[in-house]
This record gives structure tokens, sequence and C-alpha cells, in this order.
């Protein structure tokens, strides 16, 4: 039995993941991006993305502003709600890594089991979380959206950072900081310490 469903059998399919990955010079994995809005989350996706295909690897970026235009459009900011936009997402993402492609979600994913659930449905090692370290107040200051300024005026409900929680990760693969001892890292660096990370573990190539 599969989930809630019974009968469902599961069909293997003749080409194999590392086939694929063959194919492509790559391995398949998910570089999970998570942090407060306004951390710079879909900037250094696009950064990555743009790098990595100047490289000649296959990406595929899942954001989830966009996502929740489609598929979870259904979706509110509410725990349960978020919980399950994540849960999708990580589903998706699981999918697209098991097709050889090098996956980069992009969502605040606020809460530390929703993250580690999503960690548990790939192999191991396939789950690079990446935490943008930008506290609070420089968000806020960037305020990118205007959504920080309507959070604080009580026009927007459950804004993260505000009135709902983002728990840090406690363990993660990279924890990226703008300000790190005197310098100060653009998205372009940012993406080199990821792209850097996944050339040393082999993911760049089969
Ligand atoms: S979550 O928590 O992972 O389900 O959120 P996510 O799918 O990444 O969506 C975050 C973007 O939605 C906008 N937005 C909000 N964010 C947080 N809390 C509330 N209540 C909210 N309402 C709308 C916001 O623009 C987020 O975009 P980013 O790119 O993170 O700034």
């Amino acid at each position: 039995n599969v989930g809630n469903s019974t009968n469902i059998l599961w069909h293997d399919s003749p080409i194999k993941k590392r086939d694929r990955q063959q194919l492509l010079q790559q391995k398949g994995c998910v570089i999970w991006l998570t942090g407060l809005s306004g951390s710079g989350k879909s900037t250094l996706a696009c950064a990555l993305s743009r790098s990595l295909h100047a490289r000649g690897k296959l990406t595929y970026v899942l954001d989830g502003d966009n996502v929740r235009h489609g598929l979870n459009r259904d979706l509110s900011f509410r725990a349960e709600d978020r919980s399950e936009n994540i849960r999708r997402i990580g589903e998706v993402a699981k999918l697209f890594a098991d097709a050889g492609l090098i996956c980069i979600t992009s969502l605040i994913s606020p809460y530390q089991k929703d993250r580690d659930a999503c960690r548990a449905l790939l192999p191991e090692g396939d789950f690079i979380e990446v935490f943008i370290d930008v506290p609070l107040h420089v968000c806020e200051a960037r305020d990118p959206k205007g959504l920080y300024k309507l959070a604080r005026a009580g026009k927007i409900k459950d804004f993260t950072g505000i009135d709902d929680p983002y728990e840090p990760p406690s363990s993660c693969e990279i924890v990226l900081q703008q300000q790190q001892g005197n310098g100060f890292k653009s998205p372009c660096d940012m993406a080199e310490i990821v792209i850097a990370y996944l050339e040393e573990k082999g993911y760049l190539r089969a």
C-alpha cells in the first residue's frame, strides 16, 4: 500500500537514474535554499542556475512564489498549509533529482520538521540545505515587496518573522552570510560557494 491508497503497485523504469546521470554528466540532487522573506533566496537561485547552466549543467528552480501560482495555488500561509506547500515541493524536487537534474528550491520553509521531512525523501547526501542567514532587521529594511510594512501594520497576518516563527536550521550543509569577516558577499560569490560544495561532493560529474 502507498499512502492512503490500496492496490497500487510500483512500476520500475528500464532507464535508471544512473543512466540519466551518465547522459547529463552530473548527479541529481536538491539544493534547498531556506531563509526569511527578503533574504535573497530567489536572487541566489537565479545566480546559481545561471552559473551552473553556463557550465553545461541542467538545473531547475522551484520558487515558492511561482509554485504558489499553480500547483500550490490552494494553499495559504497557515502553518498546516505551509507544511503542505513544502511537502509538495519536496516531492516534486525529489522527482527532478531522480530525473538527474540539479533542482534548486527557493522557499522560506520556516519549520525544521518540514525541511527534515523533505531531506528524508532523498538518498543520503542528495539534499543540500543552504541557510541564507540574513537577520530580520536587514530583511525588513530591504522590504523589496513592501510586505514587512503591511505585516507590521497588521494588514498581513502570519507573516514569517513578525507573527509567525522562522526556525533556523540546527545543522545544515551550508550557511551563507552577506557579511563574513571583513568581506561582503554578492549573490555570485554565494553561488560560487555552493558550486564549490557541489564540485567537492562530485555532483558536477556522472
Ligand atoms: S513558505 O513559508 O515556505 O510556505 O513560503 P513560500 O512558499 O516560500 O512563500 C513566501 C513568499 O510569499 C510571500 N508572502 C509571505 N511570506 C511569509 N509569510 C506570509 N504571511 C506571506 N504572505 C505572502 C512573500 O513574498 C514570500 O516571498 P519571498 O521570496 O520569500 O520574499
